[in-house]
């Protein structure tokens, strides 16, 4: 099995980038602490200008090749640039000054109408017209991904346990499960290991005493 067989196509890897900007927008609420805040718009903005850059360099120009002159192709480009410095923006701002929410906002309504317009028409089109080379496609936004995503691991990390605290405690308690049934696991083999030990003592015991009797015996 190789990555092209095992990828999803490109178009669900891109309603699943969609889906997951939208949780961080729905999470992004009056009530919430500065710093989750923080971690929320650092962890949309890093995944909106992956995201993009991804459609510009795979995505878009597939479906260009297919579609020709396209009015909402046309537009998606320039509008993630306007995208780009609304994040620059926001970048150089700290979640308790007046504008903040504001800015972020801001982006989110722009981001909606533009994942609205993808999702009704440019992802059907390319399902449509580039059906066979869904999945190579999906394949090579994956490796892409993980190259621009590396330099970013370890604030991805951090921004996402402070974004979905409950995710990362269920994440968190999910390994610790995992972590105790592999123990309990081994903690019973040790102890068949050692009954069998046991046993085995027992039968070298119960020989050697019927070697000692029939020597007794004799
Ligand atoms: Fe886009
Ligand atoms: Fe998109």
């Amino acid at each position: 099995m190789n990555l092209q067989t095992l990828s999803p196509t490109i178009t669900n890897m891109i309603r699943m980038d969609h889906s997951h900007v939208l949780m961080l927008f729905r999470r992004f609420q009056p009530g919430v602490t500065q710093m989750r805040k923080k971690a929320i718009v650092s962890n949309a903005c890093l995944a909106l200008e992956i995201h993009a850059q991804l459609e510009e360099e795979i995505f878009y120009p597939a479906l260009r090749r297919v579609l020709g002159p396209d009015r909402m192709l046309d537009k998606s480009v320039p509008e993630h640039q306007e995208m780009r410095r609304v994040i620059g923006i926001l970048r150089n701002m700290e979640p308790e000054g007046p504008e903040y929410d504001q800015t972020f906002r801001e982006l989110m309504r722009d981001v909606l109408h533009h994942v609205a317009d993808e999702e009704s028409m440019l992802l059907p089109a390319a399902e449509e017209k580039l059906a066979d080379e869904l999945r190579p496609l999906g394949a090579q936004m994956t490796s892409r991904r993980m190259q621009l995503l590396r330099p970013h691991l370890g604030e991805v990390a951090v921004t996402t346990a402070q974004s979905f605290p409950l995710a990362s405690l269920a994440l968190a308690l999910g390994i610790l499960a995992l972590v105790l049934l592999a123990r309990r696991g081994s903690t019973r083999a040790d102890g068949r290991e050692a009954e069998g030990r046991r046993v085995s003592l027992g039968s070298t015991r119960s020989s050697r005493q019927d070697w000692q009797s029939s020597l007794g015996g004799s």
